[in-house]
């Protein structure tokens, strides 16, 4: 009798598996996807391409560079789309959906737009040429279902950590001009996105929450179009902020949907047990946050695999962060999505 019940109980524990996959559950949760970063020569590792087609786990992509600026305007005025293009026809391909990343950010920005010495009007109109030509081109391509726009963060990273905007190229000329002409000129490409501004450190309450939640407050209160916030949420194992929920709620308050962008949760190698477990409980407690939060609309981790991780070329000595392995195996990780989008 104990015997079969073990087996019974391992029959249900397997099938379980096999359907509590990450987007199935997440959209049985009521959000409209889990998805996740891929980049272009990825496309090349058919192992790793098989797996990014399963759309039980993923049903959105986000290209990591090849929409940026410098992959998209190397040189004022000639655009160049091939990067971009490739990831649209692969999620296509499968059914998925896709987030626009991103118009405005001051890394990866190609130098004639830093060293240009532009005034504040030339370079107000180089960035609406920028954000309305590139989010025309995308126009309806990007989410496939008439209820499900196109997503874009039109602007990315304009915080300091301390809630100042960042005193780069965009903020030096324009002031905050930048973001309201960026804003507008993406509305006015694609009536139909939903438009976001994306940042990091502001998966807690604090300063840099407040400058964003004061930042949308201005823009709503001029009109200026504004739909989402993105929390990025690179985060570090063991130090998930306890205030995540209410922050997401926070932002959700102020009328926008909040999306989880960029999720990873990285560690000082090497990954041991104790660090797995700690992990798994990390990306549980973000996905049940997202879960709770009816305005959270999806999830989308940056790079689903260890294998491809931008980790350990940025922070030396730190890695593992992702849900999948460099083998492309599942790890712990992915049983706490699961159980976040059970909670
Ligand atoms: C913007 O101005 C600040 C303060 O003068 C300066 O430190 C920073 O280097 C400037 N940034 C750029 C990109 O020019
Ligand atoms: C840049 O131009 C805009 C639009 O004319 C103006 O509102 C803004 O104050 C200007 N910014 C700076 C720093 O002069």
């Amino acid at each position: 009798m104990a015997k079969t019940a073990t087996i019974i109980a391992t029959l249900l524990l397997n099938v379980s598996f096999s359907v509590a996959q990450l987007n199935t559950l997440a959209q049985a949760a009521g959000k409209l996807y889990f998805g996740t970063a891929t980049d272009n020569p990825e496309l090349t590792d058919l192992p790793y391409v098989a797996q990014l087609e399963n759309t039980a786990d993923f049903h959105q992509l986000t290209p990591a560079n090849s929409m940026k600026w410098d992959a998209t305007e190397p040189t004022r005025g000639v655009f160049t789309f091939a990067g971009g293009d490739q990831i649209v026809a692969q999620a296509q391909a499968n059914g998925q959906i896709m987030r626009g990343h991103n118009c405005v950010w001051h890394n990866q920005l190609p130098d004639w737009v830093e060293a240009g010495d532009f005034d504040n009007a030339t370079l107000l109109s180089i960035i609406e040429n920028h954000c309305g030509t590139l989010v025309g081109h995308y126009a309806g391509q990007m989410y496939l279902a008439e209820s499900q726009k196109d997503a874009w963060d039109v602007i990315n990273e304009p915080f300091n950590d301390d809630g100042t905007f960042a005193q780069d190229v965009f903020f030096n000329t324009t002031g905050t001009s930048y973001i309201p002409t960026a804003l507008r000129a993406a509305r006015a490409a694609d009536p139909n996105a939903k438009l976001y501004i994306n940042d990091f450190n502001i998966e807690g309450t604090g300063a840099k929450s407040t400058g964003m939640a004061n930042l949308v407050k201005q823009l709503k209160a001029e009109g200026v179009p504004i739909d989402g916030i993105g929390i990025q949420s690179h985060l570090i194992v063991g130090e998930v902020p306890t205030t995540l929920q209410q922050n997401i709620q926070d932002f959700v308050d102020l009328g926008v949907e909040v999306a989880i962008t960029e999720l990873d949760i990285r560690m000082t190698l090497p990954y041991t047990p104790i660090l797995a477990a700690q992990q798994t409980e990390d990306y549980r407690t973000v996905i049940s946050a997202c879960k709770a939060v009816a305005g959270c609309i999806g999830v989308t981790v940056w790079d689903w695999t260890d294998k491809f991780s931008w980790v350990p070329g940025t922070f030396a000595g730190q890695g593992a962060a992702c849900p999948w392995d460099v083998n492309l195996d599942k790890k712990p990780a992915y049983e706490g999505i699961v159980e976040g989008w059970l909670s």
